[in-house]
């Protein structure tokens, strides 16, 4: 799969990109990015990527011939045509069932916004826009930076063991299970500690019944979405027997 990311600081973006999954998918060739510097598509001489609102107000509007010509680019360099994305707050929001449909999309291009907007001409040269969540950043680099590790860990052979990309957090809906490794116990730290019990990793993770351990996991799973995220619950997909957990769970919450 191929992402062009356009953007005002092309340094961050690159560095960001360097390192793990996404770094080594892209050493491998699994993934390709392309980086392109808006500044190198302005058309004056001071190289000016943005200006002051029509109608006045504060800030500095980013201007759309240099997006214009970014796209014009994009388009000459390679056969596949790019879906556009623009990232936003104003977008529609970024989930996993999105990172899953545009992983299945050959060629994206994602333009980062900067300063108060984009000029609104812009959008008519753009297929989507997505926000990564209700809060403002102060550009849209972090959120493109966002969109391709969700979207990059789903192609096949990014992340190495794809079971594990399966059971992630929100492919069915669900919250994680809780994780351990070694070791076992744990001495407490910090203030007030002293008297504090070791901290253990839970019996039924030790005891090598894989059926018991399978039944925790459903069980902290739900009970975990059931507390911190329930809204996750009317979505998602569950089998005979979290059904069975979630209705035992909603029922000892329910007692006096
Ligand atoms: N640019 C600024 N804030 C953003 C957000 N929340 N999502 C996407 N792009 C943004």
């Amino acid at each position: 799969m191929r992402f062009d990311i356009v953007t005002i600081f092309p340094a961050m973006v690159e560095q960001a990109l360097g390192i793990g999954v996404v770094g080594r998918a892209i050493e491998r060739g699994t993934l390709d990015v392309t980086i392109h510097d808006l500044r190198a598509f302005t058309i004056d001489r001071h190289r000016v990527v943005d200006d002051v609102p029509y109608g006045g107000g504060p800030g500095m509007v980013l201007k759309p011939e240099p997006m214009f010509g970014a796209l014009d680019a994009i388009a000459r360099d390679s056969g596949v045509a790019a879906t556009v994305i623009l990232t936003s707050p104003q977008g529609t929001p970024f989930t996993q069932e999105a990172a899953q449909r545009l992983s299945r999309l050959p060629r994206l291009a994602l333009l980062c916004g900067r300063y108060e907007g984009v000029d609104e001409r812009v959008r008519a040269r753009v297929d989507e826009e997505i926000s990564i969540g209700d809060y403002v950043l102060s550009g849209g680099e972090l959120a493109a930076l966002v969109i391709v590790d969700a979207v990059a860990r789903l192609l096949p052979g990014v992340v190495g063991d794809e079971q594990s990309v399966v059971d992630d957090s929100f492919s069915r809906g669900l919250l994680d299970f809780p994780q351990y490794t070694r070791p076992a116990e744990l001495a407490m730290r910090g203030p007030g500690s002293g008297e504090r019990e070791p901290l253990k990793v839970p019996d039924v993770l030790l005891s090598g019944n894989h059926a018991d351990i399978r039944r925790w996991r459903k069980r902290e799973a739900v009970a975990r979405t059931l507390a911190q995220r329930p809204d996750l619950l009317s979505a998602a997909i569950l089998d005979e027997e979290e059904q069975q957990i979630l209705r035992e769970l909603v029922a000892e919450r329910e007692k006096p």
